[in-house]
């Protein structure tokens, strides 16, 4: 282990006591104090009272005193590793009672004053370059001790004794660089620990004689083991091993930071797989040298997991063969191999055992385990991180391991062409791992039939193909991090209980999800570019309905991404108006009224013609300005009629009869041109008198009119006369009405004057008719002066 590598693996296990710690002392609420990293060369002074946990570790800090804590009356854990602190006193703590855990390695301690009523639970002493054991008299006392740290360069069965009363639970030894070759090899073995881990010198040949099987240890950990100068293997290490066949109740060892040879490392294996070791976990192993075939004797085991993690090794001086055979053949339930650059590994040759494999993190490729019947046992088989192709290979080796239930295939580069036939997957297949490789929507028509388990995150997904069948069984579904753009209802997974699809690309999660998903116990869709809109409203309302902890990240990870003006709003906050999105209640608010109006409109319209009174109404008072507008004494001088009458002689019925009556009735004199006939003159010259005397002249509009030439006629000099004088002279009667298609078009006039529609429309009902005069003669309404009477 390097020096920084142990100082990190140091500070993560002081993380990890702390978090227990805190667990432990929950009963009152902590207040930390982390001035870690600060470069601080005294303990800082301006400390809160309060402080439960003070952190100054990593700075220069060479002195603890009392007075830098003794105001600090409630502290519990004080962590003062990677200092430069060269002497303490323990007696400073005298003040800090409530103090439990206290971390001072990766000083400079050469020496310790102890003191009587500390009693600590975690002591921590190691890396420091103490020459003796630091361990007083008066740790004796310390009946909680759970962790003891130490350091030395030399040890002595005398230091350990006023401990050996005590059950720590786990104790850690850091050798110093002088550690000699002739200590008392015995000077361990009447502590008394669940749990030991030495550190040996790092850099140096194993050369120690120390006896590491303490009776009481469960777990035993040893780190730094160099062999590689022997030609012979590693004969010292061998004999430490070998002691550990005595402790029959050691079942966990782990070895860390070794650098041995090829043949060392089997020999190693070979006498472990005789001790009583169940749980066999080697890390850092730097392998070197060369290896003799010989066979590997794998009877009288209780050896249930071997685990080899992080080896280099130099491959071409390996027959690799015969290592993949010497492991593929391992009695033992649980295997792993990991990052190991191991390229192959070949199929045991008879019924394994193998519950467990664990292969992750190496250069594997789709021939693994192909064809390979003697996996029967195997329920757990981990790929992950290798260099895994096709995923039909994957299928295929899977068939024969029958009793596979879970298989972790992910950081591979799977993809799966549908075209390279069916999925014979293994059917007791319940977890599948596919995350992190580049499938796409294919990837639905290759699962197992009775996955409960899915993970395929980060792959290629763009949708779930609809016509997918098969997946009732399914549980658990994780499609975060591909390229969705629906949140998938739970139409085809009937049994989904959770499911992950956040950084995605849906933009409109649809509302029935919770609907159709009656199973749902959890939902994690955030960090999809939602678009902040009606429909959406409807999904945030159906995340109200749900009980609160189904949607996780729920508010902070949903977010509007568009439009631009809501972009960041939390999905929360985003609040259209009712009336906006609710189409019901736009038709209630808005439509129904509308409508109501509307048919108010029509039936005053039908029944009471509103827009005829309406017509009456706007041309009497225009007739009226009119009227004012024009200089009238001129007009009443001039005149002799107030108006000439022109008729098509089918409608001479009503005008005889109606309109010549009323007219009259009121004194309003007509100038008829066949009873006004001046003898001697054309039809059209007394026309064209009489116009020129009346100050109005009357239309009476019909079909008949329209198709009379002669009307025309008298249309068009009245028309002229109206242009040429500048007068409004032109009442336009509409006695039946006359559709715009039947007027010939070369009546211009008639049609832009029926277009401009400032005609009065004579109605059929009697009850208006009184409205119609009134109107007519206010139109006509002049005083006539002079001749008038001669005429008449
Ligand atoms: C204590 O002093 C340090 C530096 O002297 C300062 O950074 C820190 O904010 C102070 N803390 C309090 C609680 O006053
Ligand atoms: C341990 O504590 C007992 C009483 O609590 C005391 O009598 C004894 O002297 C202590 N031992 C040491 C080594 O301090
Ligand atoms: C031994 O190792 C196994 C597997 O790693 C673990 O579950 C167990 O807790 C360990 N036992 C001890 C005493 O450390
Ligand atoms: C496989 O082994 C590695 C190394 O021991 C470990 O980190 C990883 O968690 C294991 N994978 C699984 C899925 O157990
Ligand atoms: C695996 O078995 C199949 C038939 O069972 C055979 O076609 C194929 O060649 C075998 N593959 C290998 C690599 O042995
Ligand atoms: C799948 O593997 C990835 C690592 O590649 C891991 O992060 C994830 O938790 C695994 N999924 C499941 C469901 O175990």
């Amino acid at each position: 282990m390097t020096k920084k590598n142990s100082s990190i693996f140091h500070f993560a296990i002081i993380f990890i006591l702390i978090l227990e710690i805190r667990t432990q002392l929950s009963d009152e609420s902590e207040f930390l104090i982390d001035r870690s990293k600060r470069g601080l060369t005294y303990v800082p002074k301006n400390l809160s009272l309060e402080t439960t946990i003070l952190d100054i570790s990593y700075n220069y800090i060479s002195e603890l005193q009392m007075p830098d804590i003794l105001s600090l009356s409630k502290l519990k854990i004080l962590i003062i590793s990677h200092n430069r602190i060269q002497y303490l006193d323990l007696s400073v703590f005298k003040f800090n009672q409530e103090l439990e855990y206290l971390d001072l390695s990766h000083n400079n301690l050469e020496k310790i004053s102890c003191h009587p009523t500390l009693n600590l639970k975690h002591l921590d002493l190691s890396f420091n370059p103490f020459d003796a054991l630091p361990i007083c008299q008066e740790f004796g006392n310390m009946s909680q001790l759970e962790f003891l740290g130490l350091s030395a360069t030399q040890l002595q069965k005398s230091s350990v004794q006023s401990i050996t009363h005590l059950h720590i639970s786990k104790v850690l030894l850091v050798l110093g660089d002088t550690y000699g070759e002739r200590e008392d090899a015995e000077s361990l073995q009447d502590l008394k620990t669940q749990s030991l881990h030495i550190v040996f010198p790092s850099g140096k040949e194993f050369h120690f004689i120390l006896d590491v099987s303490v009776s009481t240890t469960v777990s035993l950990e040893l780190s730094n083991i160099k062999c590689v100068l022997d030609d012979n293997g590693c004969p010292y290490f061998e004999n430490v091993l070998s002691k550990l066949q005595k402790n029959s109740r050691l079942s966990n060892l782990t070895l860390n930071n070794i650098e041995i040879t090829w043949n060392s490392f089997f020999t190693i294996l070979q006498l472990v797989w005789r001790t009583h070791i169940e749980y066999f976990s080697i890390s850092n192993v730097k392998l070197q040298g060369y290896l003799d075939s010989r066979d590997f004797d794998y009877s009288d085991t209780s050896l249930k997991a071997l685990s080899i993690h992080k080896v280099v090794h130099d491959v071409f001086s390996l027959p690799q063969g015969y290592v993949y055979k010497i492991l593929s053949n391992m009695n033992i339930q649980h295997l792993t191999v990991s990052a190991a650059h191991m390229v192959h590994m070949v199929c045991p040759s008879q019924i394994s055992p193998f519950l467990y494999l664990n292969f992750s993190n190496n250069l594997l490729t789709d021939t693994v385990f192909i064809n390979c019947t003697n996996l029967a046992n195997l329920k757990t088989l981990i790929l992950q991180k290798n260099q895994l192709k096709e995923l039909v290979n994957i299928v295929h080796m899977t068939q024969e391991m029958k009793s596979l239930q879970q298989l972790d295939v992910s950081q591979n580069s799977l993809m799966y062409d549908e075209s390279e036939g069916n999925c014979p997957w293994a059917r007791n297949l319940l977890s599948l791992n596919m995350s992190s490789n580049i499938l796409t929507d294919s990837v639905f028509r290759c699962l197992p039939p009775r996955i409960k388990v899915l993970d395929l995150h980060n792959n290629r997904i763009r949708s779930i193909p609809k016509d997918v069948t098969g997946l009732e069984t399914l549980q658990e579904l994780n499609l975060a991090s591909n390229s969705l753009a629906h949140l998938p209802g739970c139409g085809i997974f009937s049994s989904l209980s959770i499911l992950i699809i956040d950084y995605n690309s849906i933009s409109n999660p649809s509302a029935d999800f919770f609907q159709s998903c009656q199973k749902i116990r959890s939902l994690k869709a955030g960090n999809n570019p939602f678009q902040c809109s009606c429909e959406l409203r409807d999904f945030i309302q159906s995340v109200g309905q749900v009980s609160s902890d189904v949607v996780e990240g729920w508010p902070e990870s949903y977010k509007c991404d568009y439009p631009e003006s809501y972009k960041g709003t939390p999905l929360k906050d985003f609040q259209v108006s009712e009336l906006s999105c609710n189409t019901a209640l736009l038709i209630i608010t808005i439509v129904v009224p509308g409508l109501v109006l509307a048919v108010a409109v029509t039936v005053l319209c039908i029944y009471l013609d509103l827009p005829w009174y309406l017509r009456m109404v706007c041309q009497w008072t225009q007739t009226r300005r009119r009227v004012r507008n024009v200089p009238l004494e001129e007009l009443q001088r001039t005149l002799q009629f107030h108006a000439f009458i022109s008729y098509s002689g089918h409608d001479s019925a009503w005008v005889k009869n109606e309109l010549i009556p009323n007219l009259e009735k009121e004194d309003i004199r007509i100038c008829l041109h066949e009873r006004n006939f001046v003898a001697g003159k054309s039809i059209v010259e007394n026309i064209i008198n009489c116009i020129e005397k009346s100050y109005k002249s009357i239309f009476v509009l019909s079909p008949n009119f329209v198709q009379s030439e002669w009307c025309h006629y008298e249309l068009y000099f009245a028309h002229h006369n109206l242009f040429h004088e500048g007068s409004d002279n032109l009442i336009l009667i509409l006695l039946d009405p006359i559709p715009q298609y039947s007027i010939p078009s070369s009546y211009h006039k008639l049609r832009a004057l029926m277009a401009q529609r400032t005609y009065l429309e004579w109605p059929k009902e009697k009850s208006k008719h009184g409205l119609f005069w009134a109107n007519l003669r206010a139109s006509i309404n002049i005083k006539l002066m002079g001749k008038a009477a001669e005429i008449h």
